[in-house]
């Protein structure tokens, strides 16, 4: 009988090659199904947006596309299984979570916000052009009761309630539909704002671990952190986004954190103006800007509240119009259901690019005084694909 002699080399070769195979053909299945479930999110968006072209009143809408559960309840499954199976998987650096989880840390608990007061101080000092007043420096210097207990986080549009596995967070998560049953259910735009609440710490915590859902009502001055992670440009109006900023003011106590991120794949410059635009707005509602990021495919967005009450002549000086997206400006037919959308021509984004040449490479944050990486990539995988409008 013949022996066939194989060589321990081939047989090695071959192993790597079927395991390769195997490799590619599991993470082109993976891909796919991020491609799938990331339609589905981006359609409800589109039908959202196409809805309020045609009709214009975002309030009618909006209570429609809030009855509509079978819609919902497909987007809260995408959200949640692209969180669950594909974001957290391939996440290697800091994601969005995690920088509004250090911004929270660096604030309030490694001194962050104390930085802020003083130069508060000195800024008022220097616009009287006198010495800060010895009592007031003292007063903040000496605070180390800034935060004490745990930082009431509000999560707006929290889906899957991503930050509460963070100990030091005391985190409430409110959604229209929540994809797992630690987030309340609540219309953050219909929610109704009453008297604040005069308690200590744990006492407000105790009234926290009692709301239950639907949430309608909250307290003003109840929360030391709002944050809106993808939340924004998931409304079709910048009224409704402004409603939602000026909401956020209000539910937070002074010096409490606003943190905004908010998709644009585009590159750092591309959209500089709409960011300028975005910050006017939030300054007019007495937030002022704490931190900035650009990350491959979000904007991240630190604002504290620094004033208890907002610009008078809100409406009249169009400050909600400010709070557009790039969406905004889609026609219907750049926006048609299935097809892909149509974008800036590479001539049409070098002239882009050219006219806002005057922006530094790195950015510099005026009010932290540190300069910030230009681009610092996310690898969070799934990312892109969600958020190439
Ligand atoms: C793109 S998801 C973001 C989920 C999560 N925050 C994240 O960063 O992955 C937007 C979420 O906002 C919720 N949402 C939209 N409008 C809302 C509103 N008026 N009140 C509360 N949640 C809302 C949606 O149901 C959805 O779960």
């Amino acid at each position: 009988m013949r022996r066939f002699c194989v060589n321990p080399a081939d047989e090695e070769e071959e192993g790597n090659i079927t395991r390769r195979r195997g490799m590619d053909f599991e993470i082109r299945s993976r891909k796919l199904e991020q491609e799938k479930l990331s339609s589905v999110v981006k359609k409800v968006h589109r039908k959202l947006r196409k809805k309020y072209v045609q009709v214009g009143d975002f309030e009618k809408i909006w209570q429609e596309h809030c009855a509509d559960e079978q819609t919902l309840n497909s987007y809260a499954i995408a959200m949640k299984t692209l969180a669950d199976n594909h974001w957290t998987k391939n996440c290697e650096s800091e994601g969005r979570i995690e920088w509004c989880r250090r911004v929270c840390q660096d604030y309030f608990l490694d001194g962050g916000m104390k930085k802020m007061l003083e130069k508060d101080v000195r800024s008022s000092s220097h616009a009287l052009n006198k010495s800060p007043p010895n009592e007031l420096t003292h007063k903040i210097t000496s605070r180390s009761d800034l935060h004490s207990g745990k930082i009431r986080l509000l999560d707006v549009g929290s889906c899957f309630n991503p930050f509460l596995k963070f100990e030091e967070l005391f985190t409430v998560g409110i959604d229209i539909v929540p994809a797992i049953e630690s987030v309340l259910n609540c219309d953050f735009l219909n929610l109704q704002l009453l008297q604040p609440l005069q308690l200590a710490s744990d006492a407000v915590e105790a009234f926290l671990c009692e709301l239950h859902s639907p949430v309608e009502a909250l307290p003003a001055q109840l929360f030391h952190v709002v944050v809106f992670s993808l939340l924004l440009s998931y409304f079709p109006s910048p009224y409704q986004r402004w409603i939602c900023c000026k909401k956020a003011h209000e539910l937070l106590g002074l010096n409490g954190l606003l943190l905004i991120v908010t998709p644009d794949s585009s590159h750092q410059n591309r959209n500089a103006p709409m960011m300028r635009s975005w910050r006017t707005a939030l300054e007019s509602l007495g937030f002022r800007r704490y931190k900035y990021k650009k990350s491959s495919h979000m904007h991240m967005l630190a604002f504290r509240k620094v004033s208890l009450t907002t610009t008078s002549d809100l409406v009249s000086n169009n400050y909600p119009e400010m709070l557009y997206i790039p969406q905004d400006f889609h026609s219907l037919e750049q926006e048609g259901l299935d097809g892909e959308i149509q974008m800036r021509s590479d001539l049409e984004d070098d002239q882009i690019a050219h006219d806002f040449t005057e922006l530094p490479d790195i950015p510099y944050d005026s009010d932290s005084e540190e300069s910030q990486s230009s681009i610092d990539p996310i690898d969070e995988l799934g990312e892109p694909i969600l958020f190439e409008f």
